[in-house]
This record gives C-alpha cells, sequence and structure tokens, in this order.
C-alpha cells in the first residue's frame, strides 16, 4: 500500500508547519556560528583576503531586499560601532537604477538568503562593472550571488522552506556581528574589543529560547493583540525601529494584517491619527537611551483607546510588560526581539486558518526584478 506525502513534508516531523521548526532552531543556529566563524580563543576566522578587502573599504554598502534588508538595516550600527566604518544599507531594487554618488572605496555586501534575488543581483552586475569589490552572505553557498562575488561566506541555518523567513534573519544579523567583530578588531577599535560576540551569540540563544518556551503565552498575546484586527503598529527606536519593520512585514506576509512598522517618535506625526478604540500597537522597548521616550509613545497610543504590547529588555523593564526579554548587548536584542514577532505572525495565521508555510502571492525566491 502507498501513502502520498509531499517530499517536502518529510522533513517537519510533528511541527504543522515549517515556519514553527524554523523559528524554533534558531538558538541551535546562534551556536553553530559560533561553531564556524570562532576559533579556540574566540576569535573571529575569516579568509585573509576578505579581511584585507573590507579594510581597504572606506564605506560598505549593505544590499538585500525583503527581510534581508531588515538584518541589513541591523548591521549598521554593528559595522558603524564595532569597526568605525561608515555603512549604507540599500533596496537593491532602487540602488541599482538611482545609484546615489558613492564613496571612493565601496565594497558591497549581498545580503540574501537564497542568493538568487535577482533585485540584488543586477546591483552586483553592475558594481561588479566598475571593479568594487562584493562579498555576499547567504544561505545557499552555491547560488549565483555567492559564485559571482569576489567573496562569499554563509549563514550556516540550514534549509528555510517557510516563504517567510525566520532563521536566516538571525543567522544573517550574527554574521554581521561576527564580521563587525573581525573588522573592528582588526582596526584596534575599543568597542571591537569589548563586544564578545562568542558570549553574545550563547545570550541570543538562551534569549530566543525563553521566548520559544514560552509560546503559550505568546499564542495568547497573539489571540489579544490581533485575532480579528484589520491593521496594527510595530514601534521602536534605534534597532527597536528596525525589528519594527521586520516584524510588522511577518505579520503582513503570513496573516495579511496590514501592519505597520515605524520609528517610535514619528508616531505623532502623523500615523497617530490611524489610533482607534484597540488597535493593537507593539512597542520594542531595548534600547537604554530611548526606552523612555518609546514609552510615552505607548501612552499616547492607550490615551487613545489603542493597545499596546510592551516587549522590554529585563533592565528596562516595567510593572506589566507582556514581555521580557534576557539579557543581550541592544546592538543585537532584534536577535531576540523578532522570535517574539515571528511567533505573534505564527499565531495570528494560524489561528486565522491560513497555509502559514506558503501566503498567497508570494515566493520563497524571486528571480525576476
Ligand atoms: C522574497 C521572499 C522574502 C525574502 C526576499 C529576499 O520576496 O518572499 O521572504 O526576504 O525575497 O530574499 P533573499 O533570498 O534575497 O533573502
Amino acid at each position: 500500500f502507498t501513502v502520498k506525502m509531499d517530499a517536502a513534508d518529510l522533513g517537519k516531523g510533528t511541527y504543522p508547519f515549517y515556519m514553527l521548526k524554523e523559528v524554533d532552531e534558531q538558538p541551535v543556529v546562534m551556536h553553530r556560528l559560533a561553531e564556524k566563524y570562532l576559533d579556540a580563543k574566540g576569535n573571529v576566522v575569516l579568509p585573509a583576503d576578505l579581511l584585507d578587502a573590507l579594510k581597504q573599504a572606506d564605506r560598505l554598502y549593505i544590499v538585500a531586499a525583503g527581510t534581508s534588508y531588515h538584518a541589513g538595516l541591523v548591521g549598521k550600527p554593528l559595522f558603524e560601532q564595532l569597526a568605525g566604518i561608515p555603512t549604507e544599507v540599500v533596496l537593491g531594487s532602487e540602488f541599482g537604477y538611482h545609484m546615489p554618488m558613492l564613496s571612493k572605496k565601496p565594497m558591497f555586501i549581498f545580503l540574501s538568503q537564497s542568493g538568487e534575488t535577482a533585485d540584488s543581483r543586477q546591483v552586483l552586475v553592475k558594481t561588479k562593472a566598475l571593479g568594487y569589490p562584493a562579498l555576499t552572505i547567504t544561505n545557499v553557498g552555491t547560488s549565483t550571488l555567492a559564485r559571482e562575488a569576489d567573496f562569499a561566506l554563509e549563514l550556516y541555518a540550514g534549509p528555510e522552506i517557510a516563504v517567510a523567513s525566520t532563521k536566516a534573519y538571525t543567522a544573517q544579523i550574527g554574521v554581521e556581528a561576527l564580521v563587525a567583530k573581525a573588522l573592528g578588531t582588526a582596526f584596534n577599535q575599543p568597542a571591537a574589543k569589548q563586544f564578545d560576540v562568542a558570549h553574545q551569540l550563547a545570550l541570543a540563544a538562551d534569549g530566543q529560547q525563553a521566548l520559544i518556551d514560552q509560546k503559550e503565552h505568546l499564542h495568547d498575546l497573539a489571540k489579544d493583540m490581533f485575532a480579528t484586527t484589520r491593521n496594527a503598529f510595530f514601534i521602536g527606536r534605534g534597532t527597536d525601529y528596525f525589528v519594527s519593520l521586520e516584524a510588522a512585514l511577518k505579520l503582513k506576509e503570513i496573516s495579511y494584517v496590514q501592519a505597520e512598522g515605524f520609528a517610535a517618535g514619528e508616531l505623532k506625526h502623523g500615523t497617530i491619527a490611524l489610533i482607534e478604540d484597540n488597535t493593537p500597537v507593539v512597542a520594542f522597548i531595548t534600547d537604554p537611551v530611548t526606552a523612555e521616550h518609546t514609552r510615552a509613545n505607548g501612552q499616547e497610543v492607550q490615551a487613545r483607546g489603542g493597545k499596546v504590547l510592551h516587549i522590554a529588555a529585563h533592565d528596562l523593564a516595567k510593572d506589566g510588560d507582556e514581555l521580557v526579554i534576557g539579557d543581550i548587548d541592544p546592538l543585537l536584542s532584534p536577535l531576540v526581539t523578532i522570535v517574539a514577532g515571528q511567533l505573534l505572525a505564527y499565531y495570528t495565521s494560524y489561528d486565522r486558518g491560513y497555509d502559514v508555510d506558503k501566503p498567497r502571492n508570494l515566493a520563497k525566491s524571486v528571480t525576476v526584478e
């Protein structure tokens, strides 16, 4: 007798959807990155010619699309603060055709889970023709972007099947942190010396696992916030702003809720007009410099009837915060906070009865411009 089974389903194990499995794999991926990129003394090991190319650059341009673009945004402060190198993060679809004035010695970093995104590839073709060096950071070592760039680093996240990207996003941030640490160390930057990347990756894994272990709580929060809503907002400042963009994208992609992520301070400059009774707003509060400001923005929402879910760093948390995350450097807090965003989106989609892994109108990799 024969059982009809989709070959791709075989890898799902007991999980109802790949997305949930891939969310759960993130702590293991953090540890794997440490194993792959660190030596016994905790030093980042990069190919010498790649490090040389990075050292010669006067500016980094991170090129990406979708979730990878959001991971690139988190990379900017990592490279600027740890390595002291100015960094721009650009969308391939925009940059390739409206190239701004470049610095004298740019180096391009292509971030791509699949390594096949056409919007990013057309930029690589152009920058290569101009003679600029390129590094691809991808989950697929044999992919087009990896082959065509001068240098390639892998994410080691394992195959990502769900269309909505999860573990590739956190792996991209992990690799950016490793490269920034290596470059900052080569430049003798004090901030890089103080940044213990091995310890931070371990903290990230612990923080992620702590959220994964609270799935029932996250399911309840998803029900409470998003069960029937048509729109939602995610706010934060600094890296919390960047993770807001990604958390909103997750909710949009798989649950079709119109979700917007934006800089918390911008709320009062327009978007607050949309806040009505029970409008859901998720506030990320992990940046010590702006925590109180973001909290005040949350209070403005509540005063207008909106419903706020606070996701706070443990040292900034207040009584009543719905989710508190474990210790991690604020530069890397998206490694942890996004897990909450991913699970909120997952349960919203699941409860609405959607095919979480195959959202309408979306493809895992987009090879047309
Ligand atoms: C598609 C996927 C997104 C992904 C984007 C970039 O649109 O649906 O999830 O973020 O492509 O893909 P890449 O493989 O370059 O990271």
